[in-house]
């Protein structure tokens, strides 16, 4: 496999350093260094974006800022991929209109998967004059030239240009949040065309980062401290079908579980038509590797399931299920379900109520169907109402919540592993426990007596449960 051609090449990297130093340089004329603020709408895979965007604003001289009315460039990395997660960065674009007013020098920045839409970028250019910058997923490491061109010759740039196999970038240190967890991206792209699904007209084709370069960057992850790793793409389980056989995802796992330190390693997302009972093995054997999945099984009915083009049945599903469990049988299983995918009825949705019963998840993601623009289900009859979805959305969840609390009260008077994070717990009702922290599982355990435990592992006696968390205390001699 020839490497050079999957990631961008030095020649293209050293051209875009150098618009960068010119931006740079635009603003060491101002006298002052620049500030940036960046939102994210959407999935981790956007998060981990922007952590490259601010990486490449970094090295072009930017601080950052939290407060819009301290920044000169405004960046809004999008998601595209329900109609409601579109409206949410409409309202957000329509109050740039008075950053902008305030300070006409600000520079407004929409880009992301909604951003890479042609009829998105239309609609922006027409009826936004105030954004300046619209940019799409595959123009991201020519960022340093677009913010140039608009910098230096006052007008407005729409790049939506780019090869939906398009090169890796590499080589730019992602600016992330502080903390315990991190991000890492080890693919990008779908080749899936699920019929409701968005992501591989926004995204393009699967393209691996190869397994030395994700080493690198877990390593060097673990060495400044993070402790809760999360490897992302949007079907992990393909990982290196574009490596000529060098490496598939459970050989990455392994690789993973094999670097030295303290550390937990998850991963997101998992498609069950290519999850193996080896990706399972290895979970079970490679200690650092979380017993948890997030396998979002979206229907429990067969025809819509192939409606859908999830290539895989109820019964597999299921089998899959089985067999986790019975090599980790405290394995955490999350899912993410569509109800009123176009034509469901309402007995169909009644075999996702019975899969959920047969499975129990600890916790799901449920979402409305929501027709996306170029898609195959966008034209599908669907004939079921509004309210009628609604309903049956409201019945899913009640199940799903009493699952959810009969999981959790099996955790309580159990001693647990969790990772203390910095955040304190808002809700006064239950102030005693102040710290949140995580188990392997990634549930959420309120903790007491954790100060000062930030960042560190430690074991926890679980004494309440609710639907949505666990509350315990810090296990004799576990504290300072
Ligand atoms: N790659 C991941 C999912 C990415 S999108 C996977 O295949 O599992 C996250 C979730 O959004 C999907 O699992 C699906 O449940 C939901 N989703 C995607 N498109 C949708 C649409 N058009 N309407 C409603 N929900 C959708
Ligand atoms: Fe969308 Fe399906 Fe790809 Fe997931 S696997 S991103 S749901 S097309
Ligand atoms: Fe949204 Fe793009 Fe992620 S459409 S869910 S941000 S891949």
């Amino acid at each position: 496999m020839d490497r050079t051609s999957r990631v961008v090449s030095a020649e293209e990297m050293a051209r875009q350093r150098e618009f960068g130093a010119q931006v740079k340089a635009l603003y060491e004329r101002r006298g002052r260094v620049p500030m940036a603020y960046t939102q994210t709408f959407g999935c981790q895979q956007n998060e981990a974006d922007t952590e490259l965007i601010r990486g490449m604003l970094a090295e072009m001289g930017f601080g950052f800022c939290t407060d819009i009315d301290q920044a000169d460039i405004v960046i809004i990395n999008t998601c595209a991929i329900r109609e409601h997660a579109e409206d949410r960065v409409y309202g957000n674009v329509g109050e740039l209109s008075h950053a902008k007013k305030k300070n006409p020098a600000l520079v407004t920045v929409l880009c992301g998967c909604m951003a890479q839409q042609q009829h998105v970028a239309d609609r922006i250019k027409n009826s936004y004059p105030y954004v300046d910058i619209v940019f799409g997923t595959h123009a991201l490491p020519r960022f340093p030239q677009i913010l140039f061109e608009c910098l230096s010759r006052k007008k407005r740039v729409f790049d939506l240009e780019g090869d939906e196999k398009g090169a890796i970038l590499e080589g730019v240190t992602p600016v992330r949040k502080q903390g315990h967890r991190a991000w890492l991206s080890i693919m990008y792209g779908c080749n899936n065309f699920c019929s409701y699904c968005v992501v591989p007209y926004v995204r393009g084709r699967e393209r691996s980062r190869t397994p030395d370069v994700i080493l690198e960057e877990f390593r060097s992850l673990v060495a400044q401290g993070y402790k809760d790793i999360t490897l992302l793409g949007q079907n992990v389980n393909s990982y290196g079908s574009d490596l000529d056989g060098a490496c598939d995802f459970p050989t990455l796992l392994e690789m993973i579980n094999d670097v030295p330190g303290e550390f937990w390693v998850r991963f997101m997302t998992s498609h069950p038509k290519d999850a193996s009972t080896r990706l399972f093995d290895v979970m079970a054997k490679c200690e650092k590797v979380c017993a948890s999945i997030h396998l979002p099984v979206q229907a429990g009915s067969d025809r819509v399931l192939r409606e859908m083009n999830r290539r895989y049945t109820a019964e597999k599903y299921l089998s899959l299920v089985e067999y986790a469990r019975s090599v980790m049988p405290d394995i955490t299983m999350t899912s993410d379900i569509i109800v009123g995918f176009p034509g469901e009825t309402n007995e169909e949705f009644q075999e996702t109520v019975d899969l959920l019963e047969k499975v129990r998840f600890d916790s799901l993601f449920t979402f409305i169907f929501s027709p996306r623009r170029g898609t195959k289900a966008w034209d599908m009859p669907d004939p079921m109402s509004r309210e009628d979805k609604q309903k049956n959305f409201d019945r899913l969840l009640e199940v799903q919540n009493r699952i959810s609390k009969e999981k959790n009260d099996e955790y309580v008077g159990r001693r647990v592993r969790v990772l203390v994070g910095e955040e304190e717990n808002e809700k006064s009702y239950n102030n005693e426990y102040t710290k949140q922290s995580r188990t392997e599982g990634f549930k959420l355990v309120y903790l007491r007596g954790a100060e000062g435990l930030e960042g560190r592992f430690v074991d926890a006696i679980i004494e309440r449960s609710s639907t949505w968390a666990l509350f315990g205390s810090v296990a004799d001699g576990e504290s300072n």
